[in-house]
């Protein structure tokens, strides 16, 4: 229950301090949709220029010793319809559905678990069956407290026994099959007012032309621009298998239920990562980019203890995966347990083999280092014909950009009674959406003229804020709550010995640095 009130404090702390606003707020909101704020904003563009440094323009080094080969690139949210079809998202893109009759609530069943009131034996009191089971919503801890309540309730006036912890089954598991007459809906009164379960298409729709209009999709992923686009860059740049294709930018899912915050969205932002390669290596390089996208999450300032990386079972795995693998994070909504953050699939020869099927074009690759080498390893012409023209696999870190700052919200809150602000942010100081808050002590005595002048100097290179109002402790104390790693002062010391107090906001600790060299005492901390 703890951690659900951390989630209330973290969204109540978002609007207030301007990180994420409901979106069309004036009209009532609308469900699922989120503005970014002018921190929220600054933190996601902080995460997104991390993660297109270290793909695309810095690039890990590969296995072999050499930066690997990555190209970026930011194609249409509207493609050809066709794409879709294609990409199997026309068909197999669906989550199921269950909708309560009674309150005409809609709700996703592998996303809804149960509390069990069962029946006993009154001489031994052992357990004989389930009578009934209140369906609560994972990770809504007044979804929960209310089934537990009802379960209760029940038990009271029945006898039965209430089974809290029962193991996690969600209601999409065949152990449900033929109870659910006996299921209560979250909100409902009544049992057995659930419909079964049907597949529901997350796509979003829209129609494109005046005369005629033709139905078309917002993407439910970016990927597929980098598919229908593999061509054109074997084309146009000197990419050789093995690289990487990377793409930030907005994606649409018309979830079924949005929920906890910026987590689950039906408009969102994806950083994803086209790894192409011989299908001999396909297994290396899954190796390789799991362990590189948990290594870059801790770069940026993600306890390596909050995540933890889950193969998915076969019969959860996309329609064009091979295997996949999560990393996952503790958010305060699912701890102890975890919850997705980024997957890491295999998506074998599956989206250049159906674009090549529904295009007619020719999507293989033709591998010449690898003719070179069969034709030195003196094999046969017919072999090294039949070799060297192949359609690569596909590695793909595919993670969320909006989910990553409900995650570093998350791992920033801190509370603490004794500070100025007894809520504040531990960012990484480099992801932190503004890294100084500049302050005079007082409005007198030359110290603004040396401030603003220290904050026109600064504002170059780093994101600033110049703040004279209020009593020093209110400006600590604002900064820390959004977060700022640093705030210099500017007080009488500063008038004889030029020198400004730098406090450092997660140890609390001050110490003069020479105004001269402030801006290497930053550039050092923030690259690091
Ligand atoms: N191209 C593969 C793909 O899209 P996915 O697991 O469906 O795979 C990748 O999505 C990532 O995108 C997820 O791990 C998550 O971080 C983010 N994501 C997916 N759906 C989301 C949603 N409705 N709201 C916010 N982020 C979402």
């Amino acid at each position: 229950m703890a951690e659900a009130n951390v989630m209330e404090k973290i969204v109540s702390l978002c609007k207030r301090r301007g990180f994420v606003y409901p979106a069309s707020e004036i009209y009532g909101g609308i469900n699922g949709f989120w503005d970014y704020g002018p921190l929220g904003s600054l933190l996601k563009n902080n995460i997104r220029d991390s993660w297109w440094r270290t793909m695309v323009e810095a690039p890990p080094i590969g296995p072999d010793g050499h930066p690997i080969e990555m190209v970026g690139v930011d194609t249409s949210i509207i493609q050809h319809p066709q794409t879709w079809v294609a990409s199997g998202h026309a068909s197999g893109f669906a989550d199921p559905m269950v909708d309560d009759r009674e309150t005409k609530q809609r709700y996703r069943p592998d996303h809804l678990s149960v509390i069990y009131a069962w029946d006993v034996e009154p001489e031994s009191g052992d357990e004989t069956q389930a009578k009934y089971l209140f369906a609560y919503v994972e990770g809504d801890d007044a979804s929960y407290r209310k089934a537990l309540k009802k379960a209760q309730k029940e038990a009271k006036k029945t006898g039965a026994k209430v089974i809290e912890n029962p193991p996690r089954l969600r209601l999409t598991h065949p152990e449900f099959d033929g109870y659910w007459e006996f299921i209560y809906a979250p909100d409902a009164e009544h049992p057995g007012t659930l419909t079964e379960p049907r597949q529901f298409n997350l796509m979003l729709g829209s129609e494109v032309g005046a005369v005629d209009p033709v139905k078309v999709y917002l993407r439910p992923e970016t990927a597929q621009g980098i598919f229908l686009n593999f061509k054109n860059i074997i084309d146009t740049t000197r990419v050789k298998i093995p690289f990487g294709v990377a793409q930030i930018g907005k994606s649409f899912r018309n979830e079924v239920t949005p929920r906890n915050f910026i987590f689950r969205s039906r408009e969102f932002e994806q950083m994803e990562m086209e790894f192409f390669c011989h299908p001999d290596e396909s297994r290396m390089w899954y190796d390789f980019w799991t362990a590189e996208r948990m290594r870059w999450w801790q770069s940026i300032g993600v306890k390596k203890e909050n995540l933890r990386l889950r193969e998915h079972e076969k019969d959860e795995l996309s329609h064009y995966s091979k295997m996949t693998v999560d990393i996952e994070y503790k958010y305060p909504f699912t701890a102890p347990d975890f919850g997705e953050l980024e997957g890491i699939a295999h998506r074998g020869d599956y989206d250049l083999t159906q674009h090549q099927k529904h295009s007619g074009n020719r999507l293989d690759y033709f591998d010449q280092e690898l003719q070179l080498k069969l034709k030195a390893e003196g094999k046969s012409d017919e072999e090294v014909k039949a070799k060297s023209r192949y359609i690569p696999n596909v590695i793909e870190p595919a993670s969320g950009l909006t989910r990553a700052v409900l995650l570093l919200l998350c791992e920033a809150y801190a509370e603490d009674a004794t500070r100025p602000s007894p809520v504040y942010l531990k960012f990484d100081p480099k992801m932190a959406p503004i890294k100084v808050g500049i302050f005079p002590l007082v409005n007198k005595e030359g110290m603004p003229e040396i401030a603003e002048k220290l904050y026109m100097d600064l504002r170059q290179k780093f994101m600033c804020e110049y703040d004279p109002k209020q009593s020093i402790g209110k400006r600590y104390a604002r900064m820390d709550e959004i977060g700022t790693p640093y705030c210099m002062t500017i007080d009488g010391q500063t008038l004889t010995d030029q020198t400004v107090t730098i406090r450092e906001r997660d140890t609390l600790k001050q110490e003069r640095v020479s105004l001269d060299k402030i801006s290497g005492y930053l550039s050092e901390r923030l690259s690091r």
